[in-house]
């Protein structure tokens, strides 16, 4: 009988309680016991970990958030904080973690392996879609699904107004989020930390916008480029057009996970408890390429320079026209 424990860690995702029930689920179907670790690394250091059985993840899979709390615990990036973690997993039998979480997460259980040998899995979970080995990351498609809605509701209002509006999405040092959310929005500009900012072609283009008779101006800005005050302070004078920001901050964080992220969560949960049924499991991540579900080690996962896609830059800029 093999004992689990699952936990969710650094910013929270909608998605995580789809992929937390899938884990107890499927381990449970594999004669498991699954424990949850309230609170990430800082829980597991302090031993707030519980059994789960079916019934804990009962109506979690459409709700934002995570039923297990999150935290950000600077102690865990210390190999004596790793070692009361280990201690506790010790103490309670358990034989496997999967962590959901980002790359700083990852990290987490990537030290603590190479500390402990202890097997360990990561299961992607952040809204940045920032880790290079998998396509997408849990939360990322609803976290552009709530920027759309947003999109659309602020450009009636500017369409009323004539006026501009720039959009400051969440992210970190990714653009994905406000590249993806920009194309699906039909938004006349995306900033991307990925791509030098060139503030004299963007002010060119809102007046060759305002010229071709275009009745808003969405500009979608990733936080990692500058905060949408800033990037109005810089253009307001340059441009005969009224601006207003818009900094969605903490939306992108909530609510209730699109059927893509359910699935995604599904997909990896499951294959996340496979790994640790099979053994010899060392410290791996899961993920998806292609819609295809794949898994593999962690180091080489974390190493993997990310490849941002110019392509679909070129087409969200052909796009804005
Ligand atoms: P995310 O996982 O969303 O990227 P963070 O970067 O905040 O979120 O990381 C979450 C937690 O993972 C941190 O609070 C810390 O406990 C742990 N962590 C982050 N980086 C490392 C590291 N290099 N080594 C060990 N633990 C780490
Ligand atoms: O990593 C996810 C994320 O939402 C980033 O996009 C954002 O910059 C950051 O977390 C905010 O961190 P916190 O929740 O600590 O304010």
């Amino acid at each position: 009988m093999r004992r689990i424990a699952v936990l969710t860690s650094g910013g929270d995702a909608p998605g995580m309680n789809a992929a937390i029930r899938a884990v107890v689920r499927c381990g449970i179907a594999q004669g498991m016991e699954v424990y949850g670790v309230e609170r990430g690394y800082e829980g597991l250091i302090k031993g707030l970990i519980n059994k789960m059985d079916s019934r804990s993840v009962s109506d979690t899979i459409h709700r934002g958030g995570t039923i297990l709390k999150t935290a950000r615990c600077p102690e865990f990036n210390t190999k004596e904080g790793r070692e009361k973690a280990y201690e506790v997993l010790r103490a309670y039998n358990i034989e496997g973690l999967i962590v959901i979480g980002g790359d700083g997460s990852f990290r987490g259980i990537k030290d603590l392996h190479d500390d402990f040998g202890f097997p360990c899995v990561g299961i992607p979970g952040t809204i940045d879609n920032d880790l290079a080995y998998t396509d997408y990351t849990l939360g990322f498609d609803t976290a552009v699904n709530t920027v759309l809605n947003a999109i659309n509701n602020i450009r009636d209002t500017m369409t009323s107004h004539d006026r501009a509006c720039i959009i400051e999405v969440m992210g970190r040092h990714c653009g994905d989020i406000a590249l993806y959310s920009g194309i699906a929005g039909g938004a006349e500009a995306m900033l991307v930390p990925e791509i030098p900012f060139d503030l004299d072609a963007l002010c060119n283009n809102m007046k060759k916008n305002i010229i071709k008779g275009k009745v808003s101006d969405i500009i979608i800005l990733a936080e990692g480029v500058c905060s949408a005050a800033e990037l109005k302070c810089k253009i307001e004078d340059k441009v005969p057009v009224s601006i207003r920001t818009v900094k969605l901050g903490y939306i992108q964080r909530g609510g209730t996970p699109t059927m893509a992220d359910r699935l995604l969560a599904a997909r990896c949960g499951y294959r996340a408890v496979e790994l640790i049924k099979n053994g010899n499991l060392g410290a791996r991540v899961v993920g998806i390429r292609e819609n295809k579900i794949i898994d593999m080690d962690i180091t080489e996962a974390l190493n993997m320079p990310r490849i941002f896609d110019k392509d679909l830059y070129k087409i969200a800029t052909l796009l804005a026209q």
